[in-house]
């Protein structure tokens, strides 16, 4: 067993780090949990039809019961097996995006546990591209249940490293699949009637979609719509306060506060450049997306007071990086 015991690493933790697919399958198989790399972001799995493991899931996360979870699937058309009533539009979707970061809300099959999907009879699908992600699912022999492996509320991890920190204490495995390639989660899409709707603007671009299928509606965000639980203004925050928008405005009104900075291009000069964070040199929105979540966690655990991000411009993966930037920022703003 390739694992490596996460002794020496200054934090306090029982799980081991890896690369072994069939010691996560046995753990996944006896109902354990196992944190996995997909492309995205990490995810924390568990076999979606066993309710036991899934509800251990909420309680690591410590994540609310209301708030459902996405079923991880190996190929798209195992679809046919777990949802129900695809429409044409969703075939293409899943023909054209899957594997890759597109999540899908279908009927679902009532093999899939009302636990899953929070009561709803709609159940979120996506069909990971990561290789070890591909391997273990088809491995398994049922599909995996698996939010981010973060605590609820929290920036999601982009590497091992990242879920050891937080949930190291709690779970016995974290599969090791380097760092994740999209960095961002996935694009979450519904239909209401015949309208395919954006729940979720995520790593694939929606207008990668409306090339497809046509304009799309994209839900304003809402803290109180909870519809989709993802669309909760409070995710994806920072402990530190994060404010967002023009960083020449923000600096001006925070410069004396001693901020963090997160900038799209280059760093600011006459600021101390250990207190901020490029997310792309080139301006390339992919680059940015791959390195914005890490580049959040390192400016948290900076010393700093608060953050402040720059609005980067809004199309392609901007738009989702925005949306995470908005959100974090609407949680904990300074008095
Ligand atoms: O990229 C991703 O989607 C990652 C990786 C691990 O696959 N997963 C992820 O899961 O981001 P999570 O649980 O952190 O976010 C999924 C979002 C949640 O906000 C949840 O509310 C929404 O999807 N969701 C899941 N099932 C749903 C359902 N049946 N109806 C409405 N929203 C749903
Ligand atoms: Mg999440």
């Amino acid at each position: 067993m390739t694992t490596t015991p996460c002794v020496g690493l200054g934090i306090n933790c029982n799980a081991m780090i890896g690369n072994d697919i069939a010691y996560a399958a046995e753990l996944l198989r006896s109902g354990q949990l196992v944190a996995i790399p997909t492309e995205t972001v990490y995810g924390l799995a568990a076999n979606a039809l066993n309710e036991a493991a899934v509800a251990h899931i909420f309680e690591v996360k410590n994540r609310p019961y209301f708030d459902p979870l996405i079923v991880h699937l190996p190929q798209a058309n195992l679809l046919d097996q777990y949802a129900a009533d695809i429409s044409a539009q969703a075939r293409l979707l899943a023909q054209a995006f899957m594997p890759g970061p597109l999540t899908l809300l279908l009927p679902k099959q009532s093999v899939i546990p009302d636990l899953v999907t929070a009561g709803s009879a709609l159940c979120a699908f996506r069909v990971p591209l990561h290789p070890i992600a591909q391997a273990l699912l088809q491995n398994l022999g049922f599909p995996l249940a698996a939010p981010s492996a973060n605590p609820f509320g929290y920036i999601s991890p982009t590497t091992a490293a990242h879920v050891m920190q937080q949930l190291g204490d709690k779970i016995p495995y974290i599969l090791d699949g380097g760092p994740c390639q999209v960095g961002l989660e996935s694009t979450i899409v519904g239909f209401e009637g015949k309208q395919a709707v954006v729940y979720r603007k995520g790593g694939l671009p929606v207008e990668q979609i409306e090339a497809l299928i046509g304009p799309l509606q994209v839900r304003p965000h809402s803290a109180s719509n909870p519809l989709a639980p993802g669309m909760l203004q409070s995710h994806y925050a920072p402990r530190i306060p994060l404010l967002w928008g023009n960083l020449e405005e923000l600096l001006a009104a925070h410069a004396h506060e001693q901020p963090a900075i997160l900038a799209f291009r280059q760093k600011k000069t006459g600021l101390p450049p250990e207190y901020q964070e490029v997310l792309s040199p080139t301006g390339d929105l992919a680059e940015a997306a791959r390195n914005l979540f890490a580049a959040m966690r390192r400016l948290d655990a900076s010393g700093a007071s608060l953050i402040l991000a720059e609005r980067l411009p809004e199309q392609g993966l901007g738009r989702a990086i925005n949306d995470r930037l908005r959100r974090a920022a609407a949680t904990r703003s300074p008095e």
